[in-house]
């Protein structure tokens, strides 16, 4: 589907260009809980745009109510233009969703799964052989191709997922954590796929848990916390606000946590995170080689260090300096059932 440049009024009258997602306060509410409170969203067409957040900040369920897998409780929604809530039928065309694939039969082979599902999309049986064939191809499935999906490792089943949603060609692709669990070669293919799509010229939604993740992939990153969006913007902007980098320092005596992080604040200007059992503090560095002013600092005040690393900031950091809290309040396991 070619993008056009389309306008539209806001309800402000001022126009605005046709974005791939809109959103406007989008609610859903489980019981009395706001799983997802309030969300706005604007992904431009041709990007990447990545929704980070920790388990249960709402990532899937915004993502369901955008693919009208889920009911919007308030506010508004768009793709292309559509309104989600009043015309789901045209929103399935334009919308490939992953994650929806595993109800095909595991017993068929992944092409038999393919052409199947481009059968039940109302595609003809020589057409969905041959976009099957394509897609197998594309995806590196082709010496698989023939055996059931049963004996499929994750990341098969994963870019055979990918493989499903894309059958129908649709211009914006939903992709839910794509690489939660994979390993990291796999998890690198998954990623150059991802970019091979939007060379194509698809815009993807993708949520992920992993600040490096959307980093490599996102031109712009949401980053949600109990269904509230807490910041906005590309990569770069949102990992300055952590510093490039990250120290963390482990004491050889975990007593002298207090003394080491009066020491960190001082020479980095930063609050410490502190983990005092483990005599652990991880502290951000708007320049690496600051650790070792950090480090000489706390040797000439005798305190000892058993290690020390310096690594990219992770979800973590970024969430502690924009919500004040860690990620891992509590690991409410969200999978749903499909
Ligand atoms: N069908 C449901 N019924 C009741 N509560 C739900 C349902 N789906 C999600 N929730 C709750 O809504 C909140 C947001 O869940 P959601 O699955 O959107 O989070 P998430 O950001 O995708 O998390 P994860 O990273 O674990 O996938 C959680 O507190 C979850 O328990
Ligand atoms: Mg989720």
């Amino acid at each position: 589907m070619s993008i056009t440049q389309e306008t539209r009024q806001t309800r402000s009258g001022a126009e605005r260009a046709v974005s791939a997602v809109w959103a406007e306060g989008l609610v859903k509410t489980f019981g009395t809980h706001r799983a997802v409170d309030g969300i706005d969203l604007d992904v431009r067409p041709g990007e990447v745009f990545g929704v980070l957040g920790p388990n249960g900040a709402g990532k899937t369920t915004t993502m369901r109510m955008l693919a009208t897998l889920l009911k919007i409780d308030a506010g508004r929604a768009e793709i292309f233009g559509v309104d989600v809530a009043t015309n789901p039928h045209v929103i399935r065309q334009l919308v490939g969703v992953t994650g929806q694939y595993a109800s095909v039969d595991e017993n068929l082979t992944a092409r038999e799964n393919l052409w199947l599902f481009g059968r039940l999309q109302g595609i003809g049986s020589g057409e969905a052989k041959g976009i099957a064939t394509d897609l197998l191809g594309r995806f590196g499935l082709e010496e698989a191709a023939n055996k059931p999906i049963s004996q499929f490792s994750g990341g098969m089943r994963r870019r055979l997922d990918l493989a499903a949603s894309l059958i129908t060609r649709p211009p914006l692709i939903f992709l839910d954590e794509p690489t939660t669990g994979l390993d990291p070669r796999t998890r690198g293919q998954m990623w150059d796929t991802i970019r091979g799509l939007v060379a194509d010229g698809c815009t993807v939604l993708l949520t992920t848990q992993y600040l490096d993740e959307a980093d490599q992939l996102a031109d712009r990153i949401a980053v949600i916390d109990h269904g509230v969006k807490v910041a906005e913007g590309t990569p770069d902007e949102l990992k300055t606000t952590v510093g490039d980098s990250a120290l963390q320092v482990v004491l050889a005596v975990p007593g002298e946590t207090r003394e080491a992080s009066d020491i960190v604040r001082r020479v980095l200007g930063v609050e410490p995170v502190l983990s005092p059992e483990q005599g652990r503090l991880t502290a951000p560095l708007s320049q690496a080689d600051l650790a070792a002013d950090v480090l000489i600092a706390l040797r000439t005040a005798g305190v000892s260090v058993a290690s020390v690393s310096v690594d990219k900031p992770s979800l973590d950091e970024v969430f502690l300096a924009l919500t004040g809290h860690e990620t891992d309040e509590k690991n409410d396991n969200t999978e749903e059932t499909r």
